[in-house]
């Protein structure tokens, strides 16, 4: 069975799509199988690899998930593909439980060859986002490091609980990670200081810094690890692969 590990926080712009592909690159570089999940309806971390978003999402039409699975240029990252669809995105985020329980299912069959399956969640705390955490064994959260960098966090470990109680034993935090980290200001080192306080060993050592190559790269349709191999953002994306190999 695959490590699924899915990627959430209900704000936008934290670096939930850009980790997410990186980290799957960089887990794919170090010889893992691995799938990255598009389930924001934005579907940028199908463009963000180079791809095209598909006419209905692969988790809802009635069809094996190897069916949908599509290659990345990059060896051994494969992407099960976002959809813009408005009736798609409706039917899995107002999915009833029942029909959640469905999709879950259906990811888990189609995804067994996997090592890793890394799921990029929509900003939100609604049902698509639920549906992503039940189906996973791990949640990393990442924070940028901004003013109000923790405010509203207390709805999504709300949320983490719930699924957590939901599912004993299944899903457990995987990690903090801090993103957009500048050390050269103050800023940067009082939200550090703040998150290391309240979550403790949770969160990663690494940092990922602000690296205009890590903004560059899904516009070439690349991670940044394919795209500026020696940048400082590949260098902090392979470093945060590490932890999360470390810490299965
Ligand atoms: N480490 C970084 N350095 C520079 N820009 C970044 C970094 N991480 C993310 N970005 C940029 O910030 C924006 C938001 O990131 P994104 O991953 O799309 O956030 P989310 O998926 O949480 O909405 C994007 O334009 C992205 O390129
Ligand atoms: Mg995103």
């Amino acid at each position: 069975m695959p490590r699924t590990i899915c990627i959430a926080n209900q704000k936008g712009g934290v670096g939930k799509t850009t980790t997410s592909i990186n980290l799957a690159a960089g887990l794919a570089l170090s010889g893992n199988k691995t799938l990255l999940v598009d389930m924001d309806p934005q579907c940028n971390a199908t463009t963000g690899i180079g791809l095209t978003p598909v006419e209905r999402h692969p988790l809802v039409v009635d069809q094996p998930i190897r069916n949908s699975v599509l290659q990345s240029s990059f060896d051994g990252l494969s992407i099960l593909p976002g959809s813009k669809s408005f009736r798609d995105v409706d039917m899995l985020a107002t999915a009833a439980s029942s029909e959640s329980e469905v999709l879950i299912d259906h990811l888990s069959v189609g995804t067994t060859q996997y090592d890793y399956v890394l799921i990029d969640c929509p900003p939100s705390l609604g049902h698509l986002t639920q549906t992503a955490l039940s189906a996973s064994n791990e949640v990393l959260m990442p924070i940028q490091c901004e003013y109000y960098a923790m405010e509203g966090l207390a709805q999504m470990i709300d949320l983490i609980r719930d699924v957590m109680l939901e599912r004993p034993g299944q899903l457990t935090f995987g990690g903090i990670l801090l993103t957009m980290y500048d050390s050269s200001l103050e800023l940067t080192a009082e939200v550090d200081e703040e998150v290391r306080d309240f979550f403790g060993e949770v969160v990663f050592d690494t940092v990922i810094p602000r690296d205009v190559n890590v903004t560059e790269a899904p516009s070439h349709g690349k991670s940044v690890v394919d795209y500026a191999p020696r940048s400082r953002g590949t260098r902090a994306y392979l470093e945060l692969c590490m932890e999360v190999l470390e810490r299965d």
